[in-house]
């Protein structure tokens, strides 16, 4: 038996008012798998990526034709179509079952909230974690994105970071609930080359260790010589 994509999206069409942003966008991202969408600045990557997580409707945009079917495991359940589900259905969904590293690490991260405070929240929204469970989790969270002393990591506020800091913190919070699907938005651009590659082998470590499909989105054409393979 063939595995099915964890998701696949078909004909996805986005508008913003008249002005068509993504036409007719077909893919299939597999368990373990990464599926890059590459292009260049102005094509409709992000807008694809708050599609896929139904964000689009909160900046004014639609998505007008398509079907985004989501396969939560391999087999039994039936897959859903994302376009379709209510915005509570898809409450549940978001960050859960598929989650997102944004471009710009300060649109996920709130600056009046500590690290910890961010973290330990979705862990007990989502996954029923006490005050105390949830905290010692976001540690475990923090050093498996290789941050080190994550105890004082949990009390800073995410200004206090430098910029490679906040994006492992982003994937620390996109990974707290082992979602089946990261969608992953230019996640190193902003970073120099060091860090880029140090970030893209903790992802593709936590991609395997966990079966993750990726949407790995560039406007890098030679971002694959840089996706660690071993
Ligand atoms: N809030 C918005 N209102 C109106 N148009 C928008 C909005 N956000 C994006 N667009 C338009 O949608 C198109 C796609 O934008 P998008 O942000 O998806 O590009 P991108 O491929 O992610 O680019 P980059 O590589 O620079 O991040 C652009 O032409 C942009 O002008
Ligand atoms: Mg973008």
């Amino acid at each position: 038996m063939t595995t099915p994509p964890t998701l696949s999206v078909r004909s996805l069409s986005v508008n913003f008012g008249s002005n068509r942003v993504v036409r007719n966008l077909s893919f299939d991202v597999y368990p373990g798998k990464t599926t890059a969408i590459v292009g260049e600045s102005g094509s409709g990557k992000s807008v694809t990526s708050l599609a896929i997580m139904r964000l689009v409707e909160y900046m004014n945009a639609e998505i007008t034709s398509g079907t985004i079917m989501f396969h939560r495991d391999a087999n039994g359940s039936q897959p859903q179509d994302l376009t379709q589900l209510s915005d509570k259905a898809m409450r549940k969904i978001r960050g859960k079952d598929i989650a997102m590293i944004f471009q710009e690490p300060m649109t996920s991260l709130n600056p009046v909230y500590t690290i910890g405070d961010q973290i330990t929240e979705v862990l007990m929204l989502h996954e029923n974690h006490t005050k105390t469970s949830a905290r010692a989790e976001a540690v475990k969270l923090l050093k498996l994105v290789r941050l080190s002393d994550a105890e004082a990591m949990l009390k800073r506020y995410p200004h206090q970071l430098s910029g490679g800091m906040r994006q492992r913190v982003m994937i620390a919070m996109a990974l707290a609930c082992r979602p089946k699907v990261l969608v992953a938005d230019e996640p190193t651009t902003a970073l120099d080359v060091t860090i880029q590659a140090q970030i893209l082998t903790i992802m593709r470590d936590l991609q395997q260790e966990l079966g993750m499909a990726v949407i790995f989105i560039t406007h890098d054409m030679g971002w694959w010589r840089k996706w660690p393979t071993r």
